[in-house]
Parts: C-alpha cells; sequence; structure tokens
C-alpha cells in the first residue's frame, strides 16, 4: 500500500508521516530530505544553486539513504551523516531553488519511485499525489495557518539550538510556499483525490488516527 501525504511546509507532515508509518510497519520516505540532500552537496562542492547541469553531474552517482535511529530517521549523503545539515537556514533558504531544477526533479521522482516500487511505504513531499504515486491508495493534503507553522517550526529550531525569531520565520514559510506552489515543474498541489486535513487546531494523536482511519476504511473497501 502506498500512502501519499503533501503539504506546505511546517504543515507537520513528516512528524504524522512518521507515526503513522510506524503504526503501520511501512517504511517511510522523507522526499525533502532528497532535495535538501542536494542542496548540502551544492553548497560543500562550491556549485551555484542554479547550475542545473553541475548539480545534475555530481548528483547523478551520489547515494542518499536513509537509516532509522533511536533519535529518528538518520539521512546519509554518500555514507557521510547530513541529518543536521539539510536544516541548517542556509539549506532551508535554498532548497526551493534546487528542488525547482527540472532535471533534478526528475532524477529525485526516479529514486522515489523505486524506494515505493517494493515496499509499504508512507512517504511525504508536495507532488507525492500528483507525480511521484499518482495511484498512491491512500492521498492526503495537510494544511496549517501561517502562523501555527512557524510556531512549530521555531520550537524544532529551538530543540536542535537553531534560534530563529518566529516573524522571520512566517516570512520564509510564506515565501517558501510561493515559490513551491509558482514553480513551473510539479509544483504544490493537492491532488483531487486527496483528503485534506487542517491541522492548524489538532493534535498529533488526532491527526494520526485521522489518517489510520482513511487507512483501514480504505482496506475494508478492498477486501470487499
Ligand atoms: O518538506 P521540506 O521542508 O523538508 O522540503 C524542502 C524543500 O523541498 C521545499 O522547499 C520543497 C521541496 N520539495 C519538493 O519540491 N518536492 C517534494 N516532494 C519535497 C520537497
Amino acid at each position: 500500500m502506498q500512502i501519499a501525504i503533501d503539504g506546505p511546509a511546517g504543515s507537520g507532515k513528516s512528524t504524522i508521516a512518521k507515526l503513522v508509518a510506524t503504526k503501520l510497519g511501512f517504511i517511510y520516505c522523507d522526499t525533502g530530505a532528497m532535495y535538501r540532500t542536494a542542496t548540502v552537496m551544492a553548497k560543500q562542492k562550491g556549485i551555484d544553486y542554479g547550475d542545473e547541469a553541475a548539480i545534475m553531474a555530481a548528483l547523478r552517482g551520489l547515494d542518499i539513504t536513509f537509516k532509522p535511529s533511536p533519535d529518528g530517521q538518520l539521512v546519509f549523503m554518500a555514507g557521510q551523516d547530513v541529518t543536521l545539515a539539510i536544516r541548517q537556514e542556509e539549506t532551508t533558504n535554498n532548497v526551493s531553488q534546487v528542488s525547482a531544477l527540472p532535471k533534478v526533479r526528475e532524477e529525485m521522482v526516479r529514486r522515489q519511485r523505486e524506494i515505493a516500487a517494493n515496499h509499504d511505504i508512507v512517504m511525504d513531499g508536495r507532488d507525492i499525489g500528483t507525480t511521484v504515486l499518482p495511484d498512491a491508495e491512500v492521498k492526503i493534503y495537510m494544511v496549517a495557518s501561517v502562523a501555527t507553522r512557524a510556531q512549530r517550526r521555531y520550537k524544532e529550531n529551538v530543540e536542535k539550538g537553531i534560534m530563529t525569531p518566529v516573524a522571520k520565520l512566517e516570512e520564509e514559510i510564506a515565501e517558501r510556499d510561493r515559490k513551491d506552489s509558482t514553480r513551473a515543474v510539479s509544483p504544490l498541489r493537492k491532488a483531487a483525490d486527496a483528503v485534506e486535513i487542517d491541522s492548524s487546531h489538532m493534535t498529533i494523536d488526532d491527526e494520526v488516527q485521522t489518517i489510520i482511519d482513511i487507512v483501514n476504511k480504505k482496506r475494508l473497501k478492498t477486501q470487499n
């Protein structure tokens, strides 16, 4: 079974997707982390974030892997642990540019489909229900107000020792929404058959349960 969870930055997708995956015993794939890793790679190699040809040349043979750990999922780039680097402000502020490059998207979508091919999976991102897994049995589109999302990111950041004021996070989130939904290739968009969940006033438990209920209903339907 494939579960696609899309939505804007800070809508709570990854927290919820991870919990749903654990509850169901499915694997979890954070596609945002893949675009973030490509961004870290460009920075490390001194490649301009808009230089598609150079990024593609470096990305082609580059292994991006996930490893579960007691502290959450770790992300590796050619064996190097980039779990923290992909969350740094430099990465966050430039990942929209890298993820808008059509060839980079093509390569990532290919990899994401490969990962999804042989597993029951929960995959989160921006274009999972529309482009990566258009036949996913369950599609969720998560939304939340900019204020709620900035508060969440602020709390996450503080835990990681990153101190950015809430007002700045609100600006960054609004700007990233704008870039993600207006880019030419695979813009952030709700799939026609996705269920929308507004998490602004929901607890994490409620959100997870809402999705599990949708999954169970789907399973019953398929069995009958
Ligand atoms: O979910 P996130 O904040 O980690 O995503 C990082 C960036 O990657 C975000 O600016 C949008 C982009 N992204 C994308 O274009 N397509 C995806 N499937 C996942 C993320």
